[in-house]
């Protein structure tokens, strides 16, 4: 019972932790607006998804990948709920690629926040969310501070260089490394 307990506790303080200092529209404002084709890359059950849907507005698009068909399915129930069902378009990908070349030079802006760590292949990663994206497209990528190692965030801004990224900025958020990267 006491582990229950901890359980929801824990719960409730994450969900807190993210509404008050990983706020979609506080950290995205200056980069997503209306009308937008956007892409949450490991995107999970939907945190950043259904918040960037809420931002482009009706006219706009949010591609929501993800390797693990459970979060997918959340997704989709989580944007029903909200009513954003349309505006967002779930896909569950492969641990080795996107599998979003039908969207080679469509997207304005994608997003992997914590995910980078996780990749199976971060440079094949980096390459097809480049080609993905419009030029002068952004690319923001947030790695958790108590996870990945500063060597490890130097490789991953270095496999973006390799990819055919510019490094615009290194936004200041709470407890986490970013960096934005522009498609030169
Ligand atoms: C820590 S979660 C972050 C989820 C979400 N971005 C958020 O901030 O709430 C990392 C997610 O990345 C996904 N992931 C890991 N490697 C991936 C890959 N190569 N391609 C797509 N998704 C991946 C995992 O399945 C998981 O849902």
């Amino acid at each position: 019972m006491a582990g229950k307990t901890c359980w929801w506790v824990d719960y409730i303080i994450y969900k807190l932790f993210r509404r008050f200092f990983q706020h979609p529209r506080r950290i995205l404002r200056d980069h997503v607006k209306r009308g937008m084709t956007v892409l949450d890359v490991g995107c999970g059950s939907g945190f950043f998804s259904l918040g960037m849907a809420k931002m482009v507005g009706v006219k706009g698009r949010v591609i929501s990948v993800d390797l693990q068909t459970e979060t997918i399915e959340s997704l989709k129930k989580r944007a029903a709920r909200a009513g954003l069902r349309e505006r967002i378009e779930p896909r569950v990908c492969s641990d080795r690629t996107l599998e979003i070349d039908d969207l080679a030079g469509q997207v304005d802006f994608a997003l992997a926040f914590y995910v980078v760590h996780h990749a199976a292949d971060a440079p094949g990663l980096m390459m097809e969310v480049h080609r993905a994206l419009k030029p002068e497209g952004k690319f923001l990528i947030v790695e958790p501070g108590h996870h990945a190692s500063a060597a490890e965030c130097e490789a991953t801004e270095t496999a973006a260089q390799q990819a055919g990224f510019t490094v615009a900025d290194h936004p200041k958020l709470t407890r986490d490394w970013a960096v934005m990267l522009v498609k030169s």
